[in-house]
């Protein structure tokens, strides 16, 4: 999730747009640059690290002109290294991109044919040298825009210059957001609003296959195969920081609804529909080194050991190798055994947990092959890795984890396919069953948050509650552990979750009328023996919410409360019910008016034992 700004006007475009990258700097950011022209000469500066570091730059290598671009980085291809900074130069073209481009690598391939040298590791350095091998035919940049857009396949937010148009800017949306400013004849451009608020409160917001092209002073708008359209734009009236919450009143909301987006990054560039299979750069596992392994071994912490414990109910149905799931703090004291034949594979949002980084050590020290599933790129855990599969949910803010999960969910799916591919497990129609299935997925997730004002309402009802039972069995266990830990960790009530099958063994004494018992009963083949769980709660008085599948009434007959969440079938259903369960636990939080962003006690990232 980088960060892009875009600046034409009278004024001196190095500090507005780096002031406008500063007020991007929440959306994270490992590497910064800048370009402007002045009378056609380009220049750009780049540096790795903090913004700081790139106003250092500037202050010793100043910067002029009234037409720039700016862009915070937060890599998704290559490291943040100053190379894979942007601005990205391909001949006369320079651009700034937010979004990942899916078919990077095949354009790269015939753009090199063409003499095109490459300097970085990005996928977006090809948009550059795609649009200025355009230009050799098209009869403007704006056409050679449009030429350039028709060939690339993924999401972008995209400001453009070129040499040899001084006196042009383009801008282009498909995908990423993207928002105009205007004041006058000046003009803005930004993935957010906070990077533009404070020059103009007249924005336009683009939509999916539009651009903008602005040249001495006016502006017009188009799509992206160039047919000319009206924009309106409007007022804005958020303070700045209710713009960095992108409208949201915080971080983790707005990060619940990032989910559907998250989720189409994370498959973004990976599906081979044809081969029935997926494609995960970084993984460095052929088939037969995959089919090598004796056993896999998950392990984690927190929200992530409830992925790598759904993870095991997927690798094991389908690729049927055995699977273990280790709680980091634990493994790494266990003297535990694996070995060179075992695939250890460290799961982590932040990739700096102390206990995984140890648990990865650990393993390493056994000869165990290492594969980590990690959202931010190049951080300790994926550096320390033989491979490595990124989530690309992008920067996470809220401490309580949320889109960071939902995206590792689908990381271990798609590994599943990978693996189950690799062994003949999963054969080709299978394999196309379940990458189709994936294409429903972020649609049916926006489904799922329209369910947010019922369930605030359950949460109304509930709200005198001290403690809560979270109840699922087979893939469902893991999402209602993870539904506990999410209501403990930001309303502090306290909650656990239990296989629905132990009820019996011990807390079905607990039940009561007060205590809120959430019984996650998807329509899968545990659905008849969780409705007998479900009775048993109901028979001993206790309150029932209900969270099951859209159709099934037979379930909610004895519930106080039903959810019906919508079918993705049983290995994706989990990634439905969890979105609902993080709205459970946002609403409970909120009405007992608590910090959803920043929980006591609690840290983003625990890099400490
Ligand atoms: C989840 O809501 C918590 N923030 C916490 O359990 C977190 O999942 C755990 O600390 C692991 O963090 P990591 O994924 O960054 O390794």
């Amino acid at each position: 999730m980088c960060g892009i700004v875009g600046y034409m006007g009278n004024q001196d475009a190095t500090p507005v747009i780096m002031s406008g990258l500063k007020m991007l700097e929440y959306r994270g950011y490992d590497s910064a640059g800048i370009c402007t022209m002045d009378s056609g000469d380009i220049e750009i500066r780049r540096s790795s690290g903090k913004l700081i570091n790139l106003e250092r730059l500037l202050k010793e290598q100043p910067l002029h002109g009234t037409i720039g671009i700016g862009h915070t980085r937060w890599a998704t291809h290559g490291k943040p290294t100053v190379a894979n900074a942007h601005p990205h130069k391909g001949g006369a073209v320079v651009v700034v991109h937010n979004g990942i481009i899916e078919n990077y690598q095949i354009l790269r391939d015939e753009l090199s044919k063409k003499g095109h040298l490459f300097l970085s590791e990005t996928d977006s350095e090809v948009i550059s040298h795609l649009i200025d091998e355009k230009l050799k035919t098209a009869a403007s940049l704006e056409e050679a825009v449009q030429l350039a857009l028709k060939d690339l396949q993924g999401a972008y937010a995209l400001c453009i210059l070129s040499q040899k148009d001084e006196k042009t800017l383009i801008a282009a949306k498909s995908g990423s957001p993207m928002v105009i400013g205007i004041r006058g004849n000046e003009f803005f451009v930004a993935s957010d609003m906070p990077a533009i608020i404070s020059n103009t409160r007249e924005m336009v917001v683009m939509e999916d296959g539009e651009m903008a092209v602005f040249r001495n002073g006016e502006v017009k708008f188009s799509t992206i195969d160039g047919l000319e359209i009206t924009k309106t734009s409007h007022y804005i009236d958020w303070s700045p920081l209710k713009a960095e919450k992108n409208g949201y009143p915080n971080f983790m909301l707005k990060e619940i609804y990032e989910q559907p987006q998250a989720i189409r990054n994370v498959v973004a560039g990976r599906l081979r529909m044809d081969e029935g299979d997926v494609f995960l750069e970084g993984l460095n596992l052929n088939d037969s080194e995959l089919n090598s392994f004796e056993r896999l071994c998950l392990v984690a912490c927190g929200t992530s050991w409830h992925a790598a414990l759904t993870g095991k109910y997927l690798i094991e149905e389908y690729c049927r190798i055995p699977v273990d799931v280790e709680i980091a703090s634990e493994f790494r004291y266990r003297d535990p055994l694996v070995s060179k034949k075992t695939l250890v594979i460290p799961i982590s949002q932040s990739g700096e947990t102390a206990d995984t980084l140890a648990a990865l050590r650990e393993a390493r020290s056994k000869d165990a092959h290492i594969v980590s599933i990690c959202n931010v790129v190049d951080s300790s855990i994926p550096r320390e890795s033989d491979g490595v599969i990124y989530t690309h949910a992008g920067l996470e803010i809220g401490v309580a984890s949320t889109k960071a999960f939902t995206t590792q969910l689908v990381a271990l799916y798609l590994l599943t396919i990978r693996l189950g591919r690799a062994n003949g497990t999963i054969d080709l129609i299978k394999g196309r069953e379940m990458i189709a299935a994936l294409g429903e997925l972020p649609s049916l997730v926006e489904k799922t948050l329209e369910l947010d004002p019922q369930i605030e309402e359950i949460a109304c009802e509930c709200l005198t509650s001290w403690d809560a039972i979270y109840l699922g069995r087979g893939i469902s266990y893991p999402i209602a552990l993870e539904g506990a830990l999410k209501l403990k960790e930001i309303s502090y009530i306290h909650a656990d979750g239990y296989p629905a099958g132990e009820m019996k063994h011990g807390p079905i004494a607990l039940i009561d009328r007060e205590m809120p018992v959430f019984i996650l009963a998807p329509n899968d083949r545990h659905l008849v023996k969780v409705r007998s769980n479900m009775e048993e709660v109901i028979t001993r008085g206790g309150r029932v919410i209900a969270v099951c599948s859209e159709g099934d009434h037979e379930t909610s007959k004895g519930a106080e409360f039903t959810l019906h969440i919508p079918w993705a079938g049983e290995a994706l259903s989990p990634v439905l019910f969890t979105v609902a369960l993080q709205l459970m636990a946002y609403n409970f939080a909120i009405l007992k008016g608590k910090d959803v962003d920043q929980p006591r006690n609690l840290a983003k990232s625990v890099t400490v034992e």
